[in-house]
Order: C-alpha cells, then structure tokens, then sequence
C-alpha cells in the first residue's frame, strides 16, 4: 500500500505541474503593456478631470491666450508644475507620461514659430 500511494502522489504532482505550467506561463503573457511607461492610465485621468477646461490633448486656450501645454513647453519641471493640479504623485507620473509627448510637440512647433520671426 506504502509505495502505491507514494506512486500515486508522484503522478498527481505530475498531472498538476503539466496542467498549471502553460497557464501561469499564459498569465505572464497578458499584462503586457509595462503600467509605468504606458500613457493610457494618464490619458483617462486627464481626460476625466481636466479635459473639460484643458481639452483631452491640452491644446486649449486659457483665458490669457496661452495653452497649458506651451505654458509646461516653457517650464523646465513640468512634471513638477502639475503638482499644482495633482497631488497624487502617481496620478501626476501617469498623466506626465501621456502629456510629455504632447509637450514635445509643443516644444518643436515654438522653436520653429522663433525661427519664422527671425
Ligand atoms: C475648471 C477648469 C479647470 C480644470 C478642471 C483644470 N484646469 Fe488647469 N487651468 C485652468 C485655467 C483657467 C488655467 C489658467 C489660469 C491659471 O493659471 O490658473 C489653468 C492652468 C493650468 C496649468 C498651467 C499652470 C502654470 O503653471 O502656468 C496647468 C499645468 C494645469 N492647468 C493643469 C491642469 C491639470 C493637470 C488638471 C486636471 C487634474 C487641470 N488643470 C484641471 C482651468 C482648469
């Protein structure tokens, strides 16, 4: 009786392995955007609580003719210019992460308005 059940176990361990194997291996696959690099999570929050004053790309014109987002081209900390805005240190990264592409931009299209003045 001793063996068989020793026997047994072996192969239930076996059976076990082999069915649970691919699928944590298939869970690893899933989540695979990296949460800290990716804009979405920035993108609902600012769209959800700044995008009625802001527009979802930030490209609206505040009262004193600036956008927010050549406001933040000019600053040299904009990430830490939001923390005016959000004091969730999280919450600021995320919304950074999808804001800084657009700040480039910004950045770009006021270096070549200077160059067209001159
Ligand atoms: C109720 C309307 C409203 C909402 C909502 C709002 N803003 Fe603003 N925001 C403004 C106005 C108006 C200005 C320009 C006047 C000022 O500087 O306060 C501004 C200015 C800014 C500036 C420029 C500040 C500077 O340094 O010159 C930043 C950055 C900014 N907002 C970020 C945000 C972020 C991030 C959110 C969402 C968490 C947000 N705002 C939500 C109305 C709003």
């Amino acid at each position: 009786m001793g063996p068989l059940v020793v026997v047994m176990k072996f192969i239930l361990l076996v059976l076990l392995t082999a069915t649970l194997l691919p699928w944590t291996a298939s869970l690893g696959g899933q989540n695979s955007p990296e949460p800290s690099t990716s804009a979405a999570p920035g993108k609902a929050i600012f769209n959800g609580r700044c995008g009625a004053c802001h527009d979802a790309d930030a490209s609206k014109k505040l009262p004193d003719r600036t956008t927010m987002l050549a406001r933040l081209a000019k600053n040299k900390d904009p990430e830490s210019r939001l923390a005016t805005r959000l004091k969730n240190e999280q919450e600021r990264h995320q919304v950074f992460l999808y804001l800084q592409p657009l700040i480039e931009r910004e950045c770009l299209s006021l270096e070549n308005h200077g160059k067209m003045q001159l």
